[in-house]
């Protein structure tokens, strides 16, 4: 028997290279597929693999008369409907740690640009105008980082920023005062964590009781100042009240890698000066986009092949 296997978002081409070589399976690699057509296709395969363009809805799930197993090349599945896919017996598996460093890294990368105006001096610079008195910024030494979500992502980040001598506080609804101890950060509530940095960033995954969890009472809490990074899902930070929060001052600058609607072109956010944006680049090293892939690879191949997936 010959599996079907549909890749509808770009994957790392040597990560599928061993379901590429596997006899038993015919790999169809077809992106930018609209809902439509994709809809019109999925009846034909034993699996689907995703990155986080295809929205696997109840409805497309409700046309998979053959689908067994959904692969997602990345961490979030929040673009697969899970209640539906288990309703259908489909399994679904993700690639949780693959990306973890680049994720890290990025967020890194933001907290500096943000303390330093980098994107905003090099926009300048390239426009001809060489302000040094309007781009000074400030240290990360000594300057506390509220980490929310101290998950993989999150504990990678608190590890990097403790390099910049920063000093860390962390919320986790896992995180006890003794792990935290142990990892040498501080440890808060969600309220303490806000109040008490300079820089926050949030890595937790985007649910029913994160959405909208930076809201406008949690800016309300935060220091005067205050520079925030969302390297995770958009929709944790509401957007209107980011927004409101920069116009009045009390948010200084904010990284945003994540929007609650993607792809966006045009958004009120990006007018503002004091925010600094990439379009969902989180994940995006050739390491992380070959992790993943091989992960799920290798996850659907064995499960098709009656074996156990690692990560479902
Ligand atoms: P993880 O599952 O390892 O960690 C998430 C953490 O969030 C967990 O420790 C969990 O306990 C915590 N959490 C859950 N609810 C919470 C709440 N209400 N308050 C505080 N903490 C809460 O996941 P991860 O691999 O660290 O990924 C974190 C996020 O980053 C996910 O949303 C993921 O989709 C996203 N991500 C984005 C990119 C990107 O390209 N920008 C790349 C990788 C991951
Ligand atoms: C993830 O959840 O892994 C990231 O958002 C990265 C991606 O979508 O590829």
């Amino acid at each position: 028997m010959t599996f079907r296997i549909l890749i509808s978002d770009p994957l790392s081409e040597e990560g599928i290279q061993p379901l590429r070589e596997a006899e038993n399976i015919h790999v169809v690699m077809e992106t930018g597929l609209s809902p439509d057509e994709l809809a019109e296709r999925i009846s034909e395969f034993d699996a689907l693999l995703v990155r986080s363009q295809t929205e696997v809805t109840r409805e497309l799930i409700s046309k998979a008369a053959k689908l067994k197993i959904v692969g997602r090349a990345g961490v979030g599945v929040d673009n697969i409907d899970l209640e539906a896919a288990t309703e259908h017996g489909i399994i679904v598996v993700n690639a949780p740690d693959g990306n973890t460093n680049s994720a890290a890294e990025h967020t890194m990368a933001m907290i500096m640009s943000l303390a330093r105006n980098i994107p905003q001096a090099y926009y300048a610079l390239k426009n001809h105008k060489w302000d040094r008195k309007k781009y000074i910024g400030v240290e990360l030494k000594n300057k506390t980082l509220g980490i929310v979500g101290l998950g993989r992502i999150g504990a990678e980040v608190a590890a990097r920023a403790k390099g910049q001598r920063m000093n860390i506080k962390a919320y986790d609804p896992f995180l006890t005062e003794e792990k935290a101890e142990k990892m040498g950060i501080g440890y808060g509530t969600l309220q303490e964590v806000l109040q008490d940095a300079d820089f926050i960033t949030v890595h937790t995954p985007l649910l029913k009781e994160t959405r909208h969890l930076i809201d406008k009472e949690a800016f309300q809490s935060m220091k005067d100042g205050v520079q925030i990074v969302n390297c995770a899902r958009g929709g944790i930070i509401n957007e209107d009240d980011l927004y409101d929060a920069i116009k009045n001052g009390k948010v200084a600058g904010a990284a945003l890698d994540v929007f609650e609607e993607e792809p966006i072109q045009d958004h009120k956010l990006l007018e503002l000066p004091e925010v600094i944006a990439t379009p969902h680049l989180g994940a995006s090293t050739v390491e992380a986009q070959e992790n993943v892939a091989i992960d799920v690879s290798h996850d659907v191949a064995s499960f098709l092949n009656g074996g156990l997936a690692r990560n479902p």
